[in-house]
């Protein structure tokens, strides 16, 4: 017994120093400490031995297996740590190194004009309306009746505006002034807000017009507010959105609800006012339409026109955005191709 202890821990002594790597040193392992391996077998015949032999041979088989389990575990400790710095050696990451190019969408150029032209509002004491006073499906009371368009008006034609089959009076609004009323209806003032949103007209479409576009409400209603106060207001709103050094003029207009009305151009930005294409030779161009809220208006909404009175305007931002741009397109902004897009 003890002749083939020492004959198996030869042997095994041999095959762990030949062991080069992890997983030849596991073989031996198994080989030699596993619960079937030879010398566990040994362990079992202890039993059949005499009791002066038991202790003697109890002792060496422990010993022997000690030591060759110290042995396995310090040369797998070696060759785990060689074999994980070859490892991170080989895997090794270049940090330096360029990405993988992820492109990432951004903000639509219309949206891009709507926030640059509410935060020049904001910055003029606007506050942005809650979207409940601007929806976009209406009844003709609030987009014509209480903004006095008399009842044959030609923008309440159905060429003009879409209407909603089987329910006659519900429309797709036409304009943003709708948000005027229902503002003027829901709160008392002093009211200043600014209201963005989309607008449908029935019209066929062409590189100047589509049939759903964005405008731009703005209000400001409270005691003696004057025309005095509108041309400050737009004229900075033009000043910041424009550049310092773009001349406006305002011309008499008609609005069925501003009295006076007004609209405001700037000179051409193509041709600096000598007279082109884009102006129609004109050297301006119109930007948006403006007035005195009518006292028919303020009216209809319970607001006393004796005590209070106010301004409103109304602009297109594909309008703003193509002459700020220089976009001869207006359904260039619908299309949804990148290579427009990517642009801005
Ligand atoms: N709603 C008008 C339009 O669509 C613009 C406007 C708004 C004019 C407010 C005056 C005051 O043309």
């Amino acid at each position: 017994m003890e002749n083939k202890i020492n004959e198996i821990r030869t042997l095994a002594l041999a095959e762990i120093e030949e062991a080069t790597d992890l997983k030849t040193l596991e073989v031996v392992k198994n080989k030699y400490l596993s619960r079937n391996s030879e010398f566990n077998n040994l362990k079992k015949g202890m039993k059949d031995l005499t009791p002066e032999q038991r202790p003697v041979i109890g002792a060496l088989l422990n010993k022997v297996s000690a030591e060759l389990e110290k042995l396995v575990n310090d040369k797998n400790e070696i060759f785990y740590k060689k074999e994980l710095d070859e490892r991170l050696l080989k895997e090794k990451i270049d940090v330096t190194l360029d990405g993988d190019f992820v492109p990432t969408g951004h903000i639509h150029p219309l949206t891009q004009t709507v926030n640059e032209i509410v935060e020049i509002f904001n910055h003029l004491g606007f506050s942005l309306i809650e979207p409940q006073y601007s929806p976009e499906v209406e009844v003709e009371k609030y987009n014509f009746d209480l903004l006095n368009f008399p009842a044959e008006h030609p923008a309440k034609d159905m060429q003009d505006t879409f209407y909603c089959e089987g329910a006659s009076n519900v429309i797709l609004r036409s304009q943003t002034s709708n948000s005027q009323v229902r503002q003027m209806l829901n709160s008392k003032p002093p009211i200043k807000v600014i209201s963005p949103g989309r607008v449908y007209r029935n019209e066929s479409v062409s590189a100047r017009k589509n049939n759903l576009f964005h405008q731009i409400e703005g209000l400001y209603v409270d005691k003696n507010v004057t025309m005095a106060q509108l041309k400050g207001v737009l004229n900075e709103f033009v000043r910041l959105y424009f550049g310092s050094s773009r001349p406006t003029r305002f011309r008499s207009s008609y609005f069925p609800f501003t009295e006076p009305s007004v609209e405001i151009d700037v000179q051409c930005i193509m041709c600096q006012g000598k007279g082109c294409s884009v102006c129609s030779g004109t050297g301006w161009l119109e930007i948006l339409g403006a007035g005195m809220v009518d006292p028919n208006v303020l009216k209809g909404v319970n607001i006393d026109a004796d005590v209070y009175s106010g301004f409103a305007f109304g602009m297109g931002v594909e309008r703003l955005t193509m002459l700020k741009y220089a976009i001869d397109d207006i359904r260039l902004f619908f299309n949804n191709d990148t290579r427009f897009l990517k642009q801005f």
